[in-house]
């Protein structure tokens, strides 16, 4: 299969592009915007294995632009779509990006594939519209299940929405082959440090404080980014057309609980844990079902005792990679996102 992987220097669509090209004889085109998300080296493992690299072309681009993607499509089976702004908290402060990269972004994608689905209709394109749980809303009882409304309730996830919307839109409307995955809080090696698990390793390995939002009591379900890159080509491979798939982790865990299991493994005080003022619009809780994807064949492997003291230990050996993540624009973002909550913090 020849894959066009949109967003793939990002966090989950490098592990992704990464394991196909070992697991699979697959070739994989990558375009990716590179913004301040975007790694080029998440892809050094692929660029240095000359077995790989025979299969895998990088192209540096915008998902928005039309000319770029029409330039790609022609040669390619199927596009998953990885590429998205993607951290809620920036959502927050500026949401532009959000919308023209998840709706137009995914509305320049689509139309493309319809239009070169359209002259071979013998082999149409798969799209796949990796999504998130986060579409679901807050789920204070029980689990979101895939035929569940959409409530978002931050410019992300509303952004998330409507690019899952589309997609079932172009299924219905112009019959195109599309499949979408919803997962659920994702962590592991190559994520970016503005996230929980990733912000608080590095700052414990700093000493630096851990700002824990609210009272920590939200819960979230980690899902092991292997685990997501691998569900994603399961769902590419076997998904039926028009459908999505929820790909759970393990379980809910409190942000309190992953908060000390980090210090704890990183061998740092608790008094490094300050309470600081909530995220606006905190969702307490997402769950999901997962019985559909099972019934499928797909099950995550990667356990949170196991995915979690991998990724502190990935961090601990790559200080290299995430210093010089944590550098330049970092320093404007850290200071607006987090200098007046460290002000008014609290011991947690
Ligand atoms: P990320 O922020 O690490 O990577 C996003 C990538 O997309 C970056 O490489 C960036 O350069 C690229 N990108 C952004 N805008 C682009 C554009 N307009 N054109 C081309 N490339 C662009 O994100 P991630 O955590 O790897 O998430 C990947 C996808 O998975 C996203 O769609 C996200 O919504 C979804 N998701 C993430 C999680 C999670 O916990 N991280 C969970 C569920 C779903
Ligand atoms: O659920 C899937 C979603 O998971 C993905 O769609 C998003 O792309 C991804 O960013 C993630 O969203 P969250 O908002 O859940 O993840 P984040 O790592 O930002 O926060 C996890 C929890 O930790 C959440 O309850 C907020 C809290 N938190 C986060 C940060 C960054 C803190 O308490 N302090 C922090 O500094």
């Amino acid at each position: 299969m020849r894959i066009l992987v949109t967003g793939g220097a990002g966090f989950i669509g490098s592990t992704f592009v990464r394991r196909r090209l070992r697991s699979t004889g697959d070739s994989i085109v990558v375009l990716d915007a590179l913004t301040y998300a975007g790694n080029i080296t998440n892809l050094a493992e692929v660029e240095e294995d000359a077995t790989l690299r025979a299969r895998f072309r990088f192209v540096r681009g915008d998902i928005a632009d039309a000319a770029v993607v029409r330039s790609l499509i022609g040669e390619i089976d199927a596009v998953v779509n990885f590429a998205a702004e993607s951290h809620v908290d920036r959502s927050i402060l500026e949401a532009d990006a959000f919308l023209r990269t998840g709706v137009i972004g995914v509305h320049v994608l689509l139309d493309a594939v319809r239009a070169a689905s359209a002259t071979r209709v013998d082999r149409p394109i798969r799209f796949v519209q990796v999504s998130t749980d986060e579409v679901y809303g807050a789920v204070d009882v029980g689990a979101s299940v895939e035929t569940d409304p959409l409530v978002p309730r931050s410019p992300y996830a509303a952004a998330k929405a409507a690019g899952d919307l589309l997609v079932g839109a172009y299924h219905v409307t112009h019959g195109t082959d599309v499949v979408i995955t919803r997962g659920a809080n994702t962590y592991g090696p190559h994520q970016h440090p503005e996230k929980l698990i990733p912000l608080f390793i590095t700052n414990a390995i700093d000493d630096l404080p851990v700002p824990i939002y609210g009272d920590g009591l939200q819960e979230r379900d980690w899902l092991y980014v292997d685990d997501h890159a691998d569900a994603v080509g399961f769902v590419l491979d076997r998904g039926q057309s028009g459908q999505a798939y929820n790909v759970p982790g393990g379980g809910p865990v409190t942000n309190r609980e992953v908060t000390r299991a980090i210090l704890a493994t990183v061998g740092k005080p608790w008094s490094l844990a300050r309470s600081v003022p909530d995220r606006p619009g905190h969702d307490r809780r997402y769950a999901m079902d997962g019985s559909k994807i099972e019934h499928l064949g797909w099950h995550a492997k990667v356990a949170w005792d196991a995915g979690l003291p991998a990724t502190i230990a990935w961090f601990v050996a790559n200080r290299d990679w995430w210093a010089r993540v944590r550098s330049g624009e970092w320093n404007d973002y850290y200071e607006r996102q987090y200098g007046r909550r460290l002000a008014d913090s609290v011991p947690a």
